[in-house]
């Protein structure tokens, strides 16, 4: 059985099976958090062009997270020790800033976590680097669209896995995979917490959602099959079969009648073309 714990009577700091229900303060701290992830993202968008470094870009997440009061999550996070993670092409997920320069045509996901006063706001974004292609452009499409999708399940009543299939049933509708080795995760005062936010399931199963619930959905879609292979550097994950793979990702709050999105981008930039 679900339990769940008001966050209030919960140690903050502590990961437990229990899911922790916000409240009034909660969701103003995730507001904070969550406006400075997407303001940073938007920060992007002029410099995602060919030619720039993935860690030129990691620079500048770490500079402007620092410039608006906040400390980037991801920095000594498990021996993590970038700012964000920029996945390219087939790369999943956690793919770690370095010298690689991005190239015409190249898809990128960069992944950035703030912390602001103690909350955390998780958000990914897909950026098209030069002229994409057709293909590359329609499963960054179809994904966004899928993470939309899950989000307009995230109400008080409704299941995870209602969100997975409405997630799962999209992508698979224009034959893409849906990976099941990394999932969403519950948020807040913590990175990662209970629940675990799968993307492909079926209706009515897994956790009822409830008021105060903070999580992540962050589907992460192939043009191929699901597969992942993890590279020898530890983090780095990528399609076994060499696809492409993209991913969007947004931190979102229960609410009594739906959800709020903490990760909006209030410039409308939350997917390309930017
Ligand atoms: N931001 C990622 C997520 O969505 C986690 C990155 S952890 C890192 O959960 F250590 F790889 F940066
Ligand atoms: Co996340
Ligand atoms: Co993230």
């Amino acid at each position: 059985m679900t339990e769940y714990v008001l966050a209030s009577e919960a140690s903050a700091h502590t990961r437990s099976h229990a899911i922790k229900l916000h409240g009034p303060d909660g969701f103003e701290g995730m507001r904070r958090a969550g406006r400075l992830a997407a303001e940073v993202l938007d920060a992007l968008v002029p410099h995602v062009v060919p030619g720039v470094t993935t860690g030129e870009l990691d620079d500048m997440v770490r500079e402007h997270m620092l410039r608006g009061g906040g400390i980037p999550a991801t920095l000594g996070y498990r021996g993590f020790t970038h700012s964000c993670c920029i996945s390219l092409n087939h790369v999943v997920c956690h793919g770690i800033p370095g010298d690689r320069a991005l190239k015409d045509g190249d898809i990128a996901n960069i992944d950035v976590t703030v912390i602001v006063d103690g909350w955390h706001g998780d958000t990914s974004r897909m950026f098209l680097v030069g002229d994409v292609g057709i293909k590359s452009k329609r499963l960054v499409d179809v994904t966004y669209e899928c993470l939309m999708l899950g989000i307009e399940q995230a109400k008080p009543g409704n299941t995870m896995g209602d969100v997975a299939h409405a997630i799962q049933s999209y992508a698979e509708k224009h034959r893409y995979g849906v990976v099941r080795d990394f999932c969403g995760h519950g948020l807040g005062q913590l990175f990662h917490d209970a629940p675990e936010v799968v993307h492909a399931g079926r209706p009515g199963t897994g956790p009822e959602l409830k008021p105060g619930m903070f999580f992540t959905i962050e589907p992460m879609i192939n043009i191929g099959k699901p597969g992942v292979k993890m590279l020898d550097d530890g983090w780095t994950a990528v399609t076994r079969d060499r696809t492409l793979s993209a991913q969007f990702e947004h931190s979102i709050g229960i609410t009594e009648d739906g959800c709020e999105i903490f990760t909006k981008s209030l410039k409308g930039l939350d997917r390309p073309p930017y």
